[in-house]
C-alpha cells in the first residue's frame, strides 16, 4: 500500500484522529509513523472490528460438542503392541530427520507476573533451571540420542525477541548446534478501542498486541522457512508452548500415532482432574474432531458429570501437537485459512487528550488449535497427566510455578524408584534431559547401583 491508499484507508475507517494527528507530525515523523501503518494489517483489523462489533452475542455458541475418537493409554496387549509400532515408526522419522520443534514463545504471559520472555523464568525444582534450559536440553539430548538434526524454531514477539536471543546467547545457546537452531516472530497487530479507534503509543507508533500463537504457522510460512524446511526433508512439526516444563519434545510415539493415523494433526490431551479446571476441550462438533476454549462453554455444560459421577468433557488440551508440514502449507495457500478471536483486555495508551490512559481495548488473535477443524484427519492421543503435563500459568495455586515444580520431582522421584533407589521423602529430585530423557533410560544407566539417599536434601543427575 502507497502513502495514499494508507491514508485513504483510515479516513474510510473513520481513523480521523489518527489522520489529525499525522498531518501534524513533522517531516520526518510523519515518514517514520507512515512506515508504521504500512507495515501493520490495518484492513484486516478494521474488517475484524466491524464483524465482532455486529455480533451482539459475544460468547460464541458453537452447537453441540461430542466425544471424539481418542487413542486412550493402552490397557490391552493389541493397544500396547501399537503404541511400541508408534514408538519405532516415531524414531525412524527423527532419525530420518522429518521432525523440527516449534516452541512458542511470544504472548504477553502476564498472569505469571514475570517481566520478561517466560522461557527464562527458573523453573526445575533442585537446579532452578529454565524453562529455556530444560527444552533446548531436551533437543540436545534427542539429536545426541537418534544421531538426528532436529530444528529448534523458537517463535518470540517483537517485544521479547531480543530479550529471549540474547538470554540463549549468554548460555552459549544450551550446547546446542547453532546451525540448526532459529528464532522468529509472530506478528503483530494494532489494538483498537471499544469504539474501533487505532490507538497512539508514542508520535509514530501504534499500540500493537501479537497475533496470537495461531501466528506461527502464518509466520513460518511468510518468512519461507516452512519452505526451506519441506526443500531439506522435514515432515512434521512437534508443537509445544513454553510453560510445560514437562513436555515429552518430539516423543517418538506421538510422531508415530500421528503418522499411523495419516493426520494432518495431532493433539496430546489429559483428563481433565476437577470439573473447573481451565482447560481447551477435545472433542467433536459437526462431525469433526474441534477445541473448545473453556471460557466458550456455558459453565453448566463445562462441569457436566456423567451418570457414573465422571466428568462429561473429559479430554483436556494440553497444547502439545504434531502438525505436517504440508497442512501447514495448505492453510496459508489462499491467505491464511485460521479465524480469528477477539479478547477484551485492559490496555494502556495515549488518550485523545494526549496524555497515558488505561482503557479497554479489543485485540484479535488466531489459535493453533483452530486448524483442527480444517485438516483431512486429526487424531487425538491420551497421556498421563502426571508424566507430561505441568503448565506454568499462575503466580500461584493452580497450575503455578509451586505446582510444576511439585510435578517434575515427583514424576522424577518415581523413576528413582523404579531404577531401585531409596530415597528419604524429604529429599528433592531433579534429572536432566541430557542423563536421561525418560524413565527407561534412567532405569537403564542406574541398574545395579541401589541408590539409597536418607540425608541429602536433593539429588540431581
Ligand atoms: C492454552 C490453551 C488451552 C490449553 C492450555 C494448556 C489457548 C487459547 N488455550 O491456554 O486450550 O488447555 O493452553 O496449557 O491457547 N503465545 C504466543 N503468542 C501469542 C499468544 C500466546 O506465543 O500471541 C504462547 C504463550 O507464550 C503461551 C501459549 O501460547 O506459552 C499459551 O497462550 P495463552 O493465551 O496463555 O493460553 P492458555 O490460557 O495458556
Amino acid at each position: 500500500m502507497n502513502k495514499e491508499q494508507t491514508l485513504k484507508l483510515l479516513g474510510d475507517y473513520n481513523q480521523q484522529y489518527i489522520l489529525d494527528h499525522y498531518y501534524r507530525l513533522n517531516l520526518e515523523k510523519k515518514g517514520d509513523f507512515l512506515k508504521e501503518l504500512k507495515g501493520l494489517d490495518l484492513a484486516l483489523v478494521f474488517k475484524l472490528y466491524k464483524k465482532f462489533a455486529q455480533e451482539k452475542d459475544i460468547s460464541r455458541p458453537f452447537g453441540e460438542i461430542h466425544p471424539a475418537p481418542i487413542i486412550t493409554i493402552p490397557e490391552t496387549s493389541r493397544e500396547k503392541t501399537r503404541q511400541q509400532e508408534a514408538r519405532i515408526l516415531g524414531e525412524s522419522l527423527i532419525r530420518k530427520n522429518e521432525v523440527a520443534v516449534l516452541i512458542v514463545a511470544g504472548g504477553q504471559g502476564s498472569r505469571l507476573g514475570f517481566e520478561g520472555p517466560k522461557g527464562k523464568f527458573r523453573i526445575s525444582p533442585v537446579k532452578q533451571k529454565s524453562l529455556f534450559q530444560l527444552l533446548a536440553e531436551s533437543v540436545k539430548a534427542l539429536t545426541n540420542r537418534y544421531q538426528a538434526t532436529i530444528p529448534l524454531l523458537i517463535m518470540t514477539n517483537q517485544e521479547n525477541q531480543q530479550e529471549t536471543q540474547q538470554f540463549f546467547a549468554a548460555n552459549n545457546f544450551f550446547n546446542l548446534d547453532r546451525k540448526t537452531l532459529y528464532f522468529f516472530n509472530q506478528g503483530m497487530l494494532p489494538t483498537l478501542t471499544a469504539e474501533g479507534q487505532l490507538i497512539l503509543k508514542n508520535d509514530t507508533q501504534l499500540l500493537v498486541n501479537p497475533d496470537g500463537h495461531g501466528g506461527s504457522l502464518k509466520a513460518l510460512f511468510e518468512i519461507a522457512f516452512l519452505q526451506h524446511l519441506i526443500d531439506h526433508g522435514f515432515s512434521e512439526l512437534f508443537y509445544c508452548q513454553v510453560d510445560n516444563p514437562l513436555v515429552k519434545i518430539a516423543d517418538p510415539v506421538f510422531i508415530g500415532y500421528h503418522r499411523m493415523e495419516g493426520a494432518e494433526i495431532s493433539t496430546k490431551v489429559v483428563r481433565r482432574h476437577d470439573p473447573v479446571e481451565k482447560v481447551g476441550i477435545y472433542g467433536l462438533v459437526n462431525g469433526k474432531p474441534t477445541i473448545i476454549e473453556y471460557s466458550d462453554f456455558r459453565p453448566e455444560d463445562y462441569k457436566a458429570l456423567d451418570e457414573k459421577g465422571a466428568i462429561c468433557h473429559w479430554a483436556g488440551n494440553t497444547a502439545i501437537h504434531m502438525v505436517s508440514l504440508a497442512f501447514v502449507k495448505r492453510l496459508n495457500q489462499h491467505g491464511y485459512a485460521l479465524p480469528y478471536h477477539r479478547a477484551e483486555k485492559e490496555v494502556e495508551g495515549r488518550g485523545r487528550d494526549g496524555r497515558w490512559a488505561q482503557m479497554t481495548g479489543w485485540k484479535f488473535e488466531t489459535f493453533v488449535f483452530d486448524s483442527i477443524p480444517l485438516a483431512r484427519k486429526a487424531c487425538g492421543v491420551e497421556v498421563i497427566r502426571e508424566e507430561e503435563f505441568a503448565p506454568v500459568k499462575n503466580r500461584q495455586g493452580k497450575d503455578s510455578p509451586d505446582t510444576a515444580r511439585a510435578a517434575m520431582n515427583a514424576l522424577h522421584r518415581s523413576w528413582l524408584k523404579e531404577a531401585g533407589a531409596r530415597l528419604a521423602p524429604e529429599v528433592q529430585v531433579e534429572i536432566s534431559p541430557l542423563f536421561a530423557l525418560d524413565r527407561e533410560e534412567l532405569v537403564a544407566k542406574l541398574k545395579g547401583q541401589n541408590l539409597v539417599v536418607n540425608r541429602d536434601r536433593y539429588i540431581d543427575l
